[in-house]
Parts: C-alpha cells; sequence; structure tokens
C-alpha cells in the first residue's frame, strides 16, 4: 500500500513508519518537526515537511495513497490546560483539513492516534471502548472531537475508519544499528522520566499523590510496548471496513502503580532512584487499565512484550546508546 504517516518524526509514528517498511509498504511521512526529531525520520521514507492543515498539498486526487495513519498531535496534557487554543486548532482543526483533503483525495482508509484520555474518570474497570467518554483535560477533548468526525465520515463518506485509543506507550523499536525511544520535550511520562534520574541527569523523580486507594497509594496505569502498538496500527489498515468507525483500546489490561514502574527502572539500570512525594494532581484518576478485548477479538492482535521488563530494558537500551552516550 501506499501510505501518509503524519507525525513520522515522533515517538509512535516513526516506530510504525520503519514497520509498515519492513512489511513492504510505501511510506511518505508528514511531519513538520515541531515536536519531532529529524533524526527519527525512517531514510526509506519520503519525508514532507509541512503541517497537517496543509495536508492537500500532498495527498492530491492523482497520488494514489491506498491509506493515512495520523499520529501528528501535540500530547501534553498539563499543557493542553493552560494552552487550550493550541490543542484545539492544531489537534482538532489540524485533523479535520486532513479529513478534508482524504475525502477529497478518496483515500479509502484512516487508522487515528487516539487516546485513553478521552475517559476521563472512569466509572469502570478495565475501561470498554463503550465506557462513557468524559474527558478531564483539553488534550483529551481534542482528540474526543476527532473521534467523533471519523464516525460521521464513515458513515457520510463511506471512509474505512479505526480509532486506536492508546494508553501509556513506553519500551524502543531495537533493530541492528536502528533505537527508536521516547524523546518528548518538556518530557512528561514517567518512565523517561525515572530514566533520566537514574542516569543522574535529574536530581529526584516526583510521584503525585500516595494516598490513592491502590495497593500502595500511587495511580495505576497500563503499559503498551511500542512495538506491540505498531503491531496492531498494520492489522487495524488490513482490517479496516468501508463505512465503518471501528474504536479499540490498546492496553495490556494489567496496570502497574507509579511505584512499581519505580522499582523495575531501579533493577534494570542498577542505580539509585531518589522520590519525592508530592500532591495529587488535579483530574489524575487512581486508575486507568484498558479492556483491550475487542482488539484481540476483532485484529486478532496480541502483545508479545507485556511485562514491565520489556518494556524499561527497551527503554533504558535505547537510553543508553542515544541519549547518553551521545550527549
Ligand atoms: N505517547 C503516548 O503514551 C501516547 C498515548 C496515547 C496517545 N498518543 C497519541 O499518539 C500520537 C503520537 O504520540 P507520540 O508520543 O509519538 O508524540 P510525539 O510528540 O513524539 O510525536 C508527534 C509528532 O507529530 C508532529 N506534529 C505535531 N503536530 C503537527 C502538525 N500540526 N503538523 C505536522 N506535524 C505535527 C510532531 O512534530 C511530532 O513529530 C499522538 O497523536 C498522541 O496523542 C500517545
Amino acid at each position: 500500500m501506499k501510505l501518509l504517516v503524519t507525525g513520522g518524526a515522533g515517538y509512535i509514528g516513526s516506530v510504525v513508519t520503519r514497520m509498515l517498511l519492513d512489511a513492504g509498504h510505501e511510506v511518505v511521512v508528514l511531519d513538520d518537526l515541531r515536536t519531532g526529531h529529524r533524526a527519527a525520520l525512517a531514510p526509506d521514507a519520503t519525508w514532507v515537511d509541512a503541517p497537517i492543515h496543509d495536508a492537500a498539498q500532498v495527498l492530491t486526487p492523482g497520488a494514489g495513497f491506498d491509506g493515512v495513519l495520523h499520529f501528528a498531535a501535540l500530547i501534553a496534557a498539563g499543557e493542553s490546560m493552560v494552552k487550550p487554543e493550541l490543542y484545539w486548532h492544531n489537534n482538532t482543526v489540524g485533523s479535520l483539513a486532513l479529513i478534508d483533503a482524504v475525502r477529497a483525495a478518496r483515500v479509502p482508509r484512516m487508522v487515528f492516534s487516539s487516546t485513553a484520555a478521552v475517559y476521563g474518570n472512569p466509572a469502570e474497570l478495565p475501561i470498554p471502548e463503550t465506557a462513557v467518554k468524559a474527558p478531564t483535560n483539553t488534550y483529551g477533548a481534542t482528540k474526543l472531537a476527532v473521534d467523533m468526525a471519523l464516525t460521521s465520515e464513515a458513515i457520510g463518506h463511506d471512509l474505512a475508519a479505526v480509532s486506536l485509543r492508546y494508553f501509556n506507550v513506553a519500551g524502543a523499536y531495537l533493530s541492528g544499528d536502528v533505537a527508536i525511544g521516547e524523546r518528548h520535550d518538556p518530557e512528561s511520562h514517567l518512565i523517561p522520566i525515572a530514566l533520566d534520574v537514574a542516569a543522574g541527569r535529574r536530581e529526584k523523580l516526583q510521584l503525585f499523590g500516595d494516598d490513592y486507594p491502590t495497593v500502595d497509594g500511587t495511580c495505576v496505569r497500563d503499559y503498551i510496548h511500542v512495538e506491540d502498538l505498531a503491531r496492531a496500527h498494520l492489522l487495524a489498515l488490513t482490517a479496516a471496513v468501508p463505512s465503518r468507525h471501528r474504536i479499540y483500546n490498546l492496553g495490556n489490561g494489567t496496570g502497574f502503580t507509579n511505584r512499581q514502574v519505580v522499582d523495575v527502572v531501579r533493577e534494570v539500570t542498577g542505580r539509585p532512584v531518589p522520590v519525592e512525594m508530592a500532591p495529587r494532581r488535579e483530574g489524575d484518576p487512581a486508575e486507568l487499565v484498558a479492556s483491550s478485548a475487542l482488539a484481540r477479538e476483532e485484529l486478532g492482535w496480541v502483545p508479545e512484550k507485556p511485562t514491565l521488563h520489556d518494556m524499561v530494558g527497551d527503554a533504558w537500551a535505547f537510553y543508553r546508546t542515544h541519549i547518553l552516550e551521545r550527549s
């Protein structure tokens, strides 16, 4: 297939691009590097340096694209609360422009990176796709709006659409000399921050809240390895059906507390990780764990790297070779 990957210079998009190329697809990456990294771009993909708002310049009717995988977004939930206009303009207005271009160019299928943040504070655990959607931050709301636009597009214009709602993505893609890992700036994700502390590049790790009703009082989150996530995208591309919008949660169905994550980081790196407890953050649910039963059943998706040791081990391998040794 000839595929457009938006956000292909980012963490997840650059891993999926490589796995699509490995599977024999032709890939064009659309990314203006606003938060991505030139070094993460796959050399065998064609790169177009433009915002998704200008997607129609690439998705022309004669270009022959068979599908779009849409990763490009701003992803920091905290920032989305202080700069909401930035998030609405980038994540929602940009995605609507992309969907317009998909329609005009008659691209048959689209896979979208949605998020667990659409559910907000869940009333049921593990969270099924049918759970109430009540985002507690602007980031989640901008993503939910795109999910809803895709449902309309599938009904009104026959698009074969799939939204994949990721829980916490972790780990790295390691293949020969290539290693792609997480490098957000500012970093808001627990594992790369804990690795920074283990490496001595940050003094301590702040954990927000130790009085939640969980085994050790810290929040519980569901982690998914970036390679397992990437595999789900390849499955979704072939499973997409015209006029239908399918939505799948992607997680492991097992939660880990923040403290358990820190313990594994200490074990894997063999280094101390000093922790400082801070008050709860507004809007942080105690527990977010996915039910991925639908993805397993309908896509035949089976995670191959489900343990924290898999994820932290690969993240540390990337961190040592690509961050520590190059700094
Ligand atoms: N990382 C996670 O744990 C996680 C969890 C749930 C959902 N997601 C979703 O997955 C997707 C990818 O996340 P990531 O962690 O790889 O983020 P990332 O920041 O590493 O990558 C995002 C990429 O999109 C590009 N981009 C952003 N806005 C753009 C625009 N308007 N035009 C062109 N390029 C633009 C950036 O330059 C960057 O390369 C996002 O849509 C995010 O919401 C991520």
